[in-house]
Protein backbone atom coordinates (compact mmCIF):
# COMPACT_ATOMS: atom_id res chain seq x y z
CA UNK A 1 0.00 0.00 0.00
CA UNK A 2 0.88 3.64 -0.29
CA UNK A 3 3.23 4.45 2.39
CA UNK A 4 4.78 1.11 3.04
CA UNK A 5 8.55 1.27 2.74
CA UNK A 6 11.51 -0.05 4.15
CA UNK A 7 13.83 2.69 6.38
CA UNK A 8 17.13 2.53 4.70
CA UNK A 9 16.91 -1.31 3.34
CA UNK A 10 16.09 -2.58 6.35
CA UNK A 11 13.29 -2.70 8.46
CA UNK A 12 9.79 -1.60 6.94
CA UNK A 13 7.35 0.99 8.46
CA UNK A 14 3.74 1.61 7.78
CA UNK A 15 2.44 5.46 7.90
CA UNK A 16 6.28 6.38 9.44
CA UNK A 17 6.28 3.58 12.33
CA UNK A 18 8.92 0.65 11.78
CA UNK A 19 6.86 -2.82 12.58
CA UNK A 20 9.17 -3.73 15.14
CA UNK A 21 7.73 -1.09 17.13
CA UNK A 22 4.17 -2.06 16.42
CA UNK A 23 4.78 -5.67 17.16
CA UNK A 24 6.43 -4.83 20.60
CA UNK A 25 3.47 -2.36 21.47
CA UNK A 26 0.80 -4.72 20.49
CA UNK A 27 2.10 -8.37 19.56
CA UNK A 28 1.72 -10.46 16.59
CA UNK A 29 -0.35 -11.33 14.78
CA UNK A 30 -2.20 -8.27 14.05
CA UNK A 31 -3.48 -6.04 11.34
CA UNK A 32 -2.30 -2.76 10.65
CA UNK A 33 -3.94 -0.69 9.14
CA UNK A 34 -2.26 2.46 7.02
CA UNK A 35 -5.42 5.37 7.85
CA UNK A 36 -4.23 7.07 5.31
CA UNK A 37 -4.48 4.93 2.65
CA UNK A 38 -7.78 3.76 3.79
CA UNK A 39 -9.13 7.35 3.20
CA UNK A 40 -7.33 7.76 0.68
CA UNK A 41 -9.18 4.94 -1.28
CA UNK A 42 -12.18 6.32 -0.17
CA UNK A 43 -11.99 9.63 -1.65
CA UNK A 44 -10.70 7.98 -4.68
CA UNK A 45 -14.01 5.97 -5.66
CA UNK A 46 -15.67 8.98 -4.27
CA UNK A 47 -14.54 11.63 -6.85
CA UNK A 48 -13.95 9.06 -9.41
CA UNK A 49 -17.86 8.52 -9.35
CA UNK A 50 -18.48 12.24 -8.50
CA UNK A 51 -22.71 12.31 -9.24
CA UNK A 52 -22.78 8.89 -8.33
CA UNK A 53 -23.22 7.44 -4.11
CA UNK A 54 -20.40 5.56 -3.29
CA UNK A 55 -21.32 3.30 -0.26
CA UNK A 56 -18.24 1.50 1.29
CA UNK A 57 -19.34 -2.49 1.87
CA UNK A 58 -18.78 -2.78 5.63
CA UNK A 59 -18.54 -6.65 5.07
CA UNK A 60 -15.19 -6.49 3.98
CA UNK A 61 -14.40 -4.72 7.38
CA UNK A 62 -15.91 -2.57 9.59
CA UNK A 63 -15.83 -0.89 13.01
CA UNK A 64 -16.95 2.18 14.65
CA UNK A 65 -13.64 4.02 13.24
CA UNK A 66 -13.63 3.18 10.12
CA UNK A 67 -17.52 4.13 10.04
CA UNK A 68 -16.18 7.48 11.19
CA UNK A 69 -13.66 7.43 8.33
CA UNK A 70 -16.77 6.85 6.45
CA UNK A 71 -18.55 8.99 7.39
CA UNK A 72 -15.78 11.88 7.49
CA UNK A 73 -14.90 11.17 3.91
CA UNK A 74 -18.22 11.75 2.84
CA UNK A 75 -19.30 8.18 1.63
CA UNK A 76 -22.24 5.92 2.44
CA UNK A 77 -21.96 2.56 4.38
CA UNK A 78 -23.81 -0.55 3.09
CA UNK A 79 -24.23 -3.14 5.99
CA UNK A 80 -25.82 -6.95 5.68
CA UNK A 81 -26.72 -7.71 9.33
CA UNK A 82 -28.13 -5.86 12.82
CA UNK A 83 -24.47 -6.60 14.21
CA UNK A 84 -22.94 -4.21 11.13
CA UNK A 85 -26.07 -1.89 11.34
CA UNK A 86 -25.43 -1.48 14.96
CA UNK A 87 -21.51 -0.61 14.46
CA UNK A 88 -22.14 1.92 12.14
CA UNK A 89 -24.25 3.90 13.89
CA UNK A 90 -22.09 3.61 16.97
CA UNK A 91 -19.75 5.37 14.37
CA UNK A 92 -21.82 8.15 14.06
CA UNK A 93 -23.66 7.04 10.35
CA UNK A 94 -26.26 8.52 9.59
CA UNK A 95 -29.24 6.33 9.34
CA UNK A 96 -30.66 8.03 5.80
CA UNK A 97 -26.68 6.70 4.20
CA UNK A 98 -27.13 3.73 5.17
CA UNK A 99 -28.20 0.50 3.21
CA UNK A 100 -29.42 -2.89 5.04
CA UNK A 101 -28.92 -5.99 2.59
CA UNK A 102 -28.92 -10.10 3.54
CA UNK A 103 -31.11 -12.82 1.91
CA UNK A 104 -32.69 -13.56 5.24
CA UNK A 105 -32.92 -10.21 7.29
CA UNK A 106 -34.49 -10.98 10.81
CA UNK A 107 -37.43 -9.68 11.87
CA UNK A 108 -35.46 -7.74 15.18
CA UNK A 109 -33.13 -6.70 12.15
CA UNK A 110 -35.81 -5.12 10.05
CA UNK A 111 -37.14 -3.73 12.90
CA UNK A 112 -33.83 -1.89 13.85
CA UNK A 113 -33.16 -0.73 11.02
CA UNK A 114 -36.86 0.53 9.83
CA UNK A 115 -37.12 2.24 13.74
CA UNK A 116 -33.56 3.98 13.05
CA UNK A 117 -34.91 4.91 9.44
CA UNK A 118 -31.97 3.45 7.45
CA UNK A 119 -32.12 5.02 3.45
CA UNK A 120 -33.17 1.69 2.31
CA UNK A 121 -33.57 -1.43 2.94
CA UNK A 122 -32.42 -3.81 -0.17
CA UNK A 123 -35.38 -6.39 -0.65
CA UNK A 124 -34.39 -9.91 -1.16
CA UNK A 125 -37.56 -12.71 -1.11
CA UNK A 126 -41.60 -12.33 -1.11
CA UNK A 127 -41.23 -13.26 2.34
CA UNK A 128 -39.24 -10.16 3.83
CA UNK A 129 -41.34 -8.10 1.61
CA UNK A 130 -44.56 -9.36 3.21
CA UNK A 131 -42.12 -8.83 6.91
CA UNK A 132 -41.59 -5.11 6.16
CA UNK A 133 -45.10 -4.73 5.28
CA UNK A 134 -46.63 -6.22 8.52
CA UNK A 135 -43.69 -4.60 10.36
CA UNK A 136 -44.31 -1.26 8.57
CA UNK A 137 -48.00 -1.50 8.83
CA UNK A 138 -47.80 -2.55 12.94
CA UNK A 139 -45.22 0.38 14.39
CA UNK A 140 -47.10 3.29 11.63
CA UNK A 141 -42.83 3.38 9.75
CA UNK A 142 -42.71 3.66 5.94
CA UNK A 143 -39.58 1.65 4.40
CA UNK A 144 -37.71 2.47 0.99
CA UNK A 145 -36.91 -0.58 -1.07
CA UNK A 146 -34.82 -2.07 -3.33
CA UNK A 147 -35.36 -4.66 -5.21
CA UNK A 148 -32.25 -7.33 -5.65
CA UNK A 149 -32.58 -8.32 -9.26
CA UNK A 150 -30.32 -11.15 -10.38
CA UNK A 151 -28.76 -10.13 -14.23
CA UNK A 152 -27.66 -13.69 -15.19
CA UNK A 153 -24.20 -12.16 -15.59
CA UNK A 154 -21.69 -14.85 -15.29
CA UNK A 155 -18.92 -13.35 -13.08
CA UNK A 156 -15.44 -14.69 -13.44
CA UNK A 157 -13.94 -14.89 -10.28
CA UNK A 158 -14.54 -17.91 -7.33
CA UNK A 159 -17.61 -19.40 -7.30
CA UNK A 160 -18.41 -18.66 -3.64
CA UNK A 161 -18.12 -15.48 -4.06
CA UNK A 162 -20.53 -15.04 -7.93
CA UNK A 163 -23.55 -13.82 -7.22
CA UNK A 164 -25.29 -12.90 -10.32
CA UNK A 165 -25.42 -16.94 -12.31
CA UNK A 166 -29.35 -18.21 -11.82
CA UNK A 167 -28.16 -20.72 -9.75
CA UNK A 168 -27.53 -19.19 -6.13
CA UNK A 169 -29.06 -17.75 -3.59
CA UNK A 170 -29.60 -13.98 -3.87
CA UNK A 171 -32.15 -11.90 -5.52
CA UNK A 172 -34.94 -11.92 -8.19
CA UNK A 173 -34.54 -12.94 -11.55
CA UNK A 174 -34.68 -10.82 -14.26
CA UNK A 175 -35.39 -13.41 -16.76
CA UNK A 176 -38.04 -15.46 -15.14
CA UNK A 177 -40.31 -12.56 -14.77
CA UNK A 178 -39.88 -12.80 -10.43
CA UNK A 179 -38.05 -9.09 -10.84
CA UNK A 180 -41.10 -7.51 -12.11
CA UNK A 181 -43.25 -9.07 -9.88
CA UNK A 182 -41.57 -8.09 -6.43
CA UNK A 183 -40.99 -4.24 -7.94
CA UNK A 184 -44.51 -4.34 -8.63
CA UNK A 185 -45.47 -5.53 -4.99
CA UNK A 186 -43.43 -2.97 -3.60
CA UNK A 187 -43.86 -0.01 -5.82
CA UNK A 188 -47.60 -0.48 -5.66
CA UNK A 189 -47.25 -1.34 -1.71
CA UNK A 190 -49.20 1.58 1.13
CA UNK A 191 -46.05 1.06 3.16
CA UNK A 192 -42.90 0.92 0.90
CA UNK A 193 -41.21 3.98 -1.48
CA UNK A 194 -39.80 1.96 -3.97
CA UNK A 195 -36.61 3.30 -5.05
CA UNK A 196 -35.17 1.08 -7.68
CA UNK A 197 -33.01 -1.85 -8.62
CA UNK A 198 -30.19 -3.42 -7.42
CA UNK A 199 -27.15 -5.53 -8.90
CA UNK A 200 -24.00 -6.91 -7.30
CA UNK A 201 -22.40 -9.69 -9.56
CA UNK A 202 -19.82 -11.03 -7.03
CA UNK A 203 -16.55 -10.20 -6.22
CA UNK A 204 -12.52 -10.02 -7.08
CA UNK A 205 -13.71 -9.15 -10.49
CA UNK A 206 -10.94 -7.86 -12.60
CA UNK A 207 -12.86 -7.51 -15.88
CA UNK A 208 -15.24 -4.74 -16.39
CA UNK A 209 -17.48 -6.81 -18.38
CA UNK A 210 -19.33 -8.00 -16.11
CA UNK A 211 -20.63 -4.97 -14.65
CA UNK A 212 -21.08 -3.77 -18.17
CA UNK A 213 -23.82 -6.37 -18.53
CA UNK A 214 -25.48 -5.85 -15.45
CA UNK A 215 -25.54 -2.28 -16.13
CA UNK A 216 -27.29 -2.94 -19.15
CA UNK A 217 -29.72 -5.45 -18.39
CA UNK A 218 -31.10 -3.42 -14.91
CA UNK A 219 -31.05 0.04 -17.31
CA UNK A 220 -33.09 -2.43 -19.82
CA UNK A 221 -35.62 -3.43 -16.74
CA UNK A 222 -35.52 -0.25 -15.20
CA UNK A 223 -37.13 0.90 -18.65
CA UNK A 224 -39.72 -2.06 -18.88
CA UNK A 225 -41.17 -0.90 -15.47
CA UNK A 226 -41.53 2.86 -16.62
CA UNK A 227 -43.24 1.11 -19.61
CA UNK A 228 -45.61 -1.12 -17.34
CA UNK A 229 -46.54 1.08 -14.64
CA UNK A 230 -45.92 4.77 -16.19
CA UNK A 231 -43.35 5.33 -13.60
CA UNK A 232 -39.35 5.62 -13.95
CA UNK A 233 -37.68 4.50 -10.65
CA UNK A 234 -35.08 6.98 -9.52
CA UNK A 235 -32.01 4.77 -8.18
CA UNK A 236 -30.07 1.70 -10.07
CA UNK A 237 -27.00 0.77 -7.14
CA UNK A 238 -24.63 -1.73 -9.53
CA UNK A 239 -22.96 -3.22 -6.11
CA UNK A 240 -19.33 -3.74 -5.19
CA UNK A 241 -16.89 -6.63 -6.35
CA UNK A 242 -14.34 -4.70 -7.58
CA UNK A 243 -10.89 -6.66 -7.80
CA UNK A 244 -7.67 -6.11 -6.02
CA UNK A 245 -4.26 -6.75 -6.74
CA UNK A 246 -2.96 -9.64 -3.65
CA UNK A 247 0.04 -10.60 -6.24
CA UNK A 248 2.26 -9.42 -8.58
CA UNK A 249 -0.02 -11.14 -11.47
CA UNK A 250 -3.40 -9.03 -10.33
CA UNK A 251 -4.30 -6.29 -12.93
CA UNK A 252 -7.47 -4.34 -11.41
CA UNK A 253 -9.47 -1.95 -12.84
CA UNK A 254 -9.05 1.71 -11.18
CA UNK A 255 -12.01 3.36 -9.78
CA UNK A 256 -11.82 5.90 -12.50
CA UNK A 257 -11.69 3.05 -15.55
CA UNK A 258 -14.75 1.55 -14.01
CA UNK A 259 -16.72 4.81 -13.81
CA UNK A 260 -16.26 5.93 -17.15
CA UNK A 261 -17.13 2.67 -18.84
CA UNK A 262 -20.32 2.28 -16.28
CA UNK A 263 -21.25 5.94 -17.12
CA UNK A 264 -21.22 5.86 -20.37
CA UNK A 265 -23.16 2.42 -20.55
CA UNK A 266 -25.76 4.32 -18.40
CA UNK A 267 -26.27 6.76 -19.96
CA UNK A 268 -26.11 5.55 -23.61
CA UNK A 269 -29.03 3.00 -22.31
CA UNK A 270 -30.92 6.04 -20.79
CA UNK A 271 -31.00 7.78 -24.21
CA UNK A 272 -32.25 4.38 -26.02
CA UNK A 273 -34.89 3.69 -23.86
CA UNK A 274 -36.10 7.40 -23.51
CA UNK A 275 -35.71 7.08 -19.65
CA UNK A 276 -34.01 9.52 -17.07
CA UNK A 277 -30.57 8.71 -15.81
CA UNK A 278 -30.89 7.01 -12.67
CA UNK A 279 -28.93 8.37 -9.53
CA UNK A 280 -26.41 5.60 -9.74
CA UNK A 281 -25.06 3.92 -6.53
CA UNK A 282 -21.87 1.15 -6.32
CA UNK A 283 -20.57 -0.43 -3.42
CA UNK A 284 -17.04 -1.43 -2.96
CA UNK A 285 -15.74 -3.01 0.21
CA UNK A 286 -12.29 -4.62 -0.66
CA UNK A 287 -10.91 -2.48 -3.71
CA UNK A 288 -11.51 0.32 -0.48
CA UNK A 289 -10.59 -1.92 2.40
CA UNK A 290 -8.40 -4.25 1.16
CA UNK A 291 -5.08 -3.32 -0.07
CA UNK A 292 -4.94 -0.97 3.43
CA UNK A 293 -3.96 -3.28 5.73
CA UNK A 294 -0.83 -5.77 6.24
CA UNK A 295 -1.77 -9.08 8.70
CA UNK A 296 1.43 -8.95 10.54
CA UNK A 297 3.16 -12.47 12.49
CA UNK A 298 6.15 -13.72 13.69
CA UNK A 299 7.76 -16.48 12.41
CA UNK A 300 7.94 -19.47 14.77
CA UNK A 301 9.55 -22.57 12.89
CA UNK A 302 10.91 -23.07 9.89
CA UNK A 303 10.79 -26.73 8.27
CA UNK A 304 12.69 -27.96 5.44
CA UNK A 305 10.32 -31.00 3.95
CA UNK A 306 11.07 -33.29 1.23
CA UNK A 307 8.27 -32.59 -1.97
CA UNK A 308 8.60 -34.92 -4.93
CA UNK A 309 11.34 -35.13 -7.23
CA UNK A 310 14.44 -34.66 -4.80
CA UNK A 311 13.21 -31.29 -4.00
CA UNK A 312 12.64 -29.12 -0.91
CA UNK A 313 9.94 -26.70 0.40
CA UNK A 314 10.74 -24.34 3.47
CA UNK A 315 7.63 -24.88 5.47
CA UNK A 316 7.46 -21.46 7.18
CA UNK A 317 4.99 -21.61 10.36
CA UNK A 318 3.25 -18.19 11.92
CA UNK A 319 1.76 -17.89 15.00
CA UNK A 320 -1.88 -16.97 13.13
CA UNK A 321 -3.63 -18.81 10.46
CA UNK A 322 -6.90 -19.81 8.64
CA UNK A 323 -8.48 -18.29 11.91
CA UNK A 324 -7.46 -15.10 10.84
CA UNK A 325 -7.80 -15.48 7.32
CA UNK A 326 -9.46 -17.88 5.84
CA UNK A 327 -9.32 -16.80 2.34
CA UNK A 328 -6.43 -19.49 0.85
CA UNK A 329 -8.69 -22.12 2.96
CA UNK A 330 -11.80 -21.22 1.26
CA UNK A 331 -11.32 -19.60 -1.94
CA UNK A 332 -7.61 -20.58 -2.98
CA UNK A 333 -6.65 -17.19 -2.66
CA UNK A 334 -3.42 -15.88 -3.74
CA UNK A 335 -1.21 -13.82 -1.32
CA UNK A 336 2.31 -12.25 -1.27
CA UNK A 337 4.49 -12.25 1.96
CA UNK A 338 7.69 -10.50 3.04
CA UNK A 339 9.90 -10.21 5.84
CA UNK A 340 9.74 -6.75 7.03
CA UNK A 341 11.80 -6.92 10.17
CA UNK A 342 15.40 -6.58 8.72
CA UNK A 343 16.29 -6.73 5.09
CA UNK A 344 18.55 -10.03 3.98
CA UNK A 345 21.08 -10.62 1.45
CA UNK A 346 20.14 -14.32 1.67
CA UNK A 347 19.33 -16.21 -1.93
CA UNK A 348 15.15 -16.23 -1.92
CA UNK A 349 13.60 -20.12 -1.44
CA UNK A 350 10.90 -21.07 -2.27
CA UNK A 351 8.78 -21.49 1.16
CA UNK A 352 5.02 -21.79 1.95
CA UNK A 353 3.75 -20.17 4.99
CA UNK A 354 1.12 -22.08 6.90
CA UNK A 355 -0.33 -20.79 10.37
CA UNK A 356 -0.23 -22.96 13.60
CA UNK A 357 -3.74 -24.70 13.33
CA UNK A 358 -4.29 -28.44 13.80
CA UNK A 359 -4.62 -29.32 9.76
CA UNK A 360 -2.95 -29.47 6.57
CA UNK A 361 -4.98 -26.59 4.71
CA UNK A 362 -4.43 -24.09 7.50
CA UNK A 363 -2.12 -22.44 4.79
CA UNK A 364 -1.68 -18.82 3.97
CA UNK A 365 0.26 -18.52 0.62
CA UNK A 366 0.78 -21.27 -1.12
CA UNK A 367 4.49 -20.21 -2.99
CA UNK A 368 6.70 -17.71 -2.04
CA UNK A 369 10.02 -16.43 -2.47
CA UNK A 370 11.76 -15.73 1.00
CA UNK A 371 14.69 -15.23 1.76
CA UNK A 372 17.19 -18.66 2.48
CA UNK A 373 17.93 -16.88 6.20
CA UNK A 374 14.38 -16.94 7.36
CA UNK A 375 14.41 -17.53 11.15
CA UNK A 376 11.94 -18.14 13.98
CA UNK A 377 11.28 -14.34 15.65
CA UNK A 378 11.43 -12.92 11.79
CA UNK A 379 8.57 -10.82 11.52
CA UNK A 380 6.47 -11.49 8.49
CA UNK A 381 3.89 -9.66 6.86
CA UNK A 382 0.84 -10.34 4.05
CA UNK A 383 -0.06 -7.40 2.58
CA UNK A 384 -3.56 -6.60 1.16
CA UNK A 385 -5.05 -7.95 4.09
CA UNK A 386 -7.71 -5.38 4.80
CA UNK A 387 -10.72 -6.97 3.52
CA UNK A 388 -12.56 -10.38 4.80
CA UNK A 389 -9.75 -10.97 6.67
CA UNK A 390 -10.51 -9.47 10.61
CA UNK A 391 -13.96 -9.86 9.28
CA UNK A 392 -13.86 -13.44 8.52
CA UNK A 393 -11.57 -14.12 11.45
CA UNK A 394 -12.64 -17.32 13.90
CA UNK A 395 -12.03 -18.87 17.28
CA UNK A 396 -10.94 -22.25 15.58
CA UNK A 397 -8.72 -23.45 17.75
CA UNK A 398 -9.54 -21.24 20.85
CA UNK A 399 -7.14 -19.07 18.98
CA UNK A 400 -7.77 -15.35 19.60
CA UNK A 401 -8.60 -13.03 17.38
CA UNK A 402 -5.85 -10.81 16.53
CA UNK A 403 -6.39 -6.57 17.07
CA UNK A 404 -6.55 -4.37 14.64
CA UNK A 405 -4.36 -0.97 15.05
CA UNK A 406 -4.39 1.78 12.21
CA UNK A 407 -1.21 4.02 11.92
CA UNK A 408 -1.57 7.76 10.97
CA UNK A 409 1.75 9.83 10.99
CA UNK A 410 3.87 7.71 12.81
CA UNK A 411 0.69 7.76 15.48
CA UNK A 412 -0.54 4.08 16.37
CA UNK A 413 -4.02 3.95 17.46
CA UNK A 414 -5.94 0.68 18.67
CA UNK A 415 -9.50 0.08 16.74
CA UNK A 416 -9.80 -3.51 17.83
CA UNK A 417 -8.30 -4.84 20.63
CA UNK A 418 -6.31 -8.42 20.64
CA UNK A 419 -9.34 -10.82 22.47
CA UNK A 420 -8.23 -12.16 25.49
CA UNK A 421 -8.80 -15.87 26.68
CA UNK A 422 -11.06 -14.31 29.20
CA UNK A 423 -13.46 -13.15 26.75
CA UNK A 424 -13.17 -16.38 24.94
CA UNK A 425 -14.13 -17.92 28.27
CA UNK A 426 -16.57 -16.18 29.63
CA UNK A 427 -18.68 -17.40 26.79
CA UNK A 428 -18.27 -20.60 27.96
CA UNK A 429 -20.91 -21.12 30.55
CA UNK A 430 -21.70 -24.17 31.31
CA UNK A 431 -20.33 -26.58 33.90
N1 LIG B 1 -22.52 -5.36 -2.27
C1 LIG B 1 -23.08 -6.56 -2.02
C2 LIG B 1 -24.52 -6.72 -2.17
C3 LIG B 1 -22.27 -7.64 -1.67
O1 LIG B 1 -22.82 -8.81 -1.46
C4 LIG B 1 -20.88 -7.45 -1.54
C5 LIG B 1 -20.01 -8.56 -1.16
C6 LIG B 1 -20.35 -6.18 -1.77
C7 LIG B 1 -21.21 -5.16 -2.14
C8 LIG B 1 -18.90 -5.87 -1.65
O2 LIG B 1 -18.09 -6.62 -2.49
P1 LIG B 1 -16.54 -6.24 -2.64
O3 LIG B 1 -16.47 -4.90 -3.30
O4 LIG B 1 -15.95 -6.18 -1.29
O5 LIG B 1 -15.99 -7.34 -3.45
N2 LIG B 1 -15.75 -13.17 1.59
C9 LIG B 1 -15.46 -13.06 0.17
C10 LIG B 1 -16.19 -11.94 -0.46
C11 LIG B 1 -17.67 -12.05 -0.28
C12 LIG B 1 -18.35 -10.83 -0.76
C13 LIG B 1 -19.76 -10.82 -0.36
N3 LIG B 1 -20.47 -9.70 -0.84
C14 LIG B 1 -13.95 -12.94 -0.03
O6 LIG B 1 -13.23 -12.94 0.95
O7 LIG B 1 -13.49 -12.84 -1.16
Amino acid sequence: SASVERVDGGEVSVAGLGVKEIAEEVGTPAYVVDEADFRARAAAFREAFAGWQVYYAGKSFLTRSVARWIREEDLYLDVCSGGELTVALAGGMDPARIGLHGNNKSVDELALALSKGVGRIIVDSLDEIDRIEQLCAANGWRARVMVRVTTGVEAHTHEYIATAHEDQKFGFSITNGQAMVAMVRCHYSEHMDLLGIHSHIGSQIFDTHGFEVAARRTMKLLAQFAAATGTELPELDLGGGFGIAYTHADTPATPDALATSLREIVEHEARGYNIAIPQISIEPGRAISGPTTMALYTVGTVKVVDIDGGQNRVYVSVDGGMSDNIRPALYAAEYSAAVVSRASRAEPVLCRVVGKHCEGGDILVRDVFLPADIAPGDLLAVPASGAYSRAMASNYNMLTKPPVVAVRDGELTTLLRRESLEDLMSLDVGN
